[in-house]
């Protein structure tokens, strides 16, 4: 006798995704006038031509509260339908209240509950296990996923090996509560990690803690690099594993974008022809939490994602933290 519908496990389906990017582009030209640098060393190096900097009102709640109300449009949802909403940022507006609450308050919700979640270019995958464990769990029906950044303001701009890198904007994810039975659909598994042995490879010396507040990013580029490529590879591998699936299982590729060549290197382990990595650190840069769903939203958005497809996600930041989700769209 096959289980009722209701005893069934729950999933999280991915029903929505939407991105904001600040109106403001610097070209690797643009930066090259005030710095030591090239357009050819940044293209070469990491992939990257440009980035969006927030400009005035675009900060962190701001960029988020828009990502969010296109993610619940394209899932065809209301504010009133949102039970939570988890925001991964690193560049919150305020100490406290959470950039979540911000958001909330924008987006005019009362009720249900709203929090950050701190896992530096992890932070969306982290968000996003947070939230599908909730809705397994029966906590929350719908969940808004939110990664929100405006690094140009942590950023040293005399510091051409780190300046140069990153972007700021925001992507979110309306989750809602399915049946595992619905074609198969939704967040399949998710897989974080951390290890704080390597926290000094990759920060922000500073925070309102501190009394050298505000505090500027600084990353030992080559240590980080070389730990994602290793990291990377067995969170990719460890997703696939957990549903005995092979790499041929895997329609696309939505990689944090922190260097095309690391992008690259994962493509090449998954067997991926580059048409199925989607890449948008050319044109966004590095916009740390941001950039998974920024990527989802642009390829879902012009149809190279389609229902059904399954969408493998990774990401590692300061920490270090790292993870993989594996999402049937
Ligand atoms: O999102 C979080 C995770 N982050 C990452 O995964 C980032 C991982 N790391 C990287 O992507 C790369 O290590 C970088 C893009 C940050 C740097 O690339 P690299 O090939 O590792 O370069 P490098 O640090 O070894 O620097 C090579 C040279 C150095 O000059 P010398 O010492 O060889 O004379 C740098 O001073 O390039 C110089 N350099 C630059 N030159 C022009 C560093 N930054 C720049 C720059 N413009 N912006």
């Amino acid at each position: 006798m096959s289980p009722s519908p209701t005893a069934s496990p729950r999933r999280a389906l991915l029903a929505g995704v939407g991105g904001y990017l600040p109106r403001r582009i610097v070209t690797n030209d643009e930066l090259a006038l005030k710095l030591d640098t090239s357009d050819e060393w940044i293209r070469e190096r990491t992939g990257i031509r440009a980035r969006h900097i927030a400009e005035g009102e675009e900060t962190a709640a701001f960029m988020g509260a828009r990502a969010a109300e296109a993610a619940l449009a394209a899932a065809g949802a209301g504010a009133r339908e949102v039970d939570a909403i988890i925001l991964a940022t690193s560049t919150p507006d305020h100490a406290f209240p959470s950039t979540a609450v911000e958001v909330q308050a924008l987006l005019g919700i009362t009720r249900g509950f709203a929090f950050d979640v701190a896992a530096a270019c992890s932070g969306f995958i982290y968000a996003l296990a947070v939230a599908e464990g909730m809705i397994r769990a029966g906590q929350a029906e719908g969940v808004l996923v939110i990664g929100s950044e405006v690094y140009s303001r942590i950023l040293d701009w005399s510091d051409r090996r780190t300046c140069v890198l990153f972007g700021d904007g925001a992507g979110a994810v309306f989750l809602h509560a399915t049946r595992e039975e619905t074609g198969g659909r939704g967040v399949l598994s998710t897989h974080i990690h951390a290890d704080g042995r390597h926290r000094d490879i990759l920060y922000v010396d500073g925070a309102v803690g501190r009394r050298e507040r505000p505090g500027h990013l600084r990353m030992d580029g080559q240590a980080v690099f070389r730990q994602a490529v290793t990291l990377l590879a067995a969170a990719v591998d460890e997703a696939l594993a957990a549903h005995g699936l092979g790499r041929e299982a895997v329609d696309w590729l939505v990689p944090h974008q922190a260097n095309r060549r690391i992008i690259d290197a994962m493509g090449r382990r998954l067997g991926l022809p580059p048409e199925r990595v989607v890449v948008t650190i050319d044109h966004h840069a590095n916009t740390s939490a941001a950039s998974i769903p920024l990527a989802l939203a642009e390829a879902v958005g012009d149809g190279r994602i389609r229902p059904g497809d399954l969408v493998l996600m990774e990401a590692l930041g300061g920490g270090l933290t790292w993870g993989s989700a594996l999402v049937r769209m």
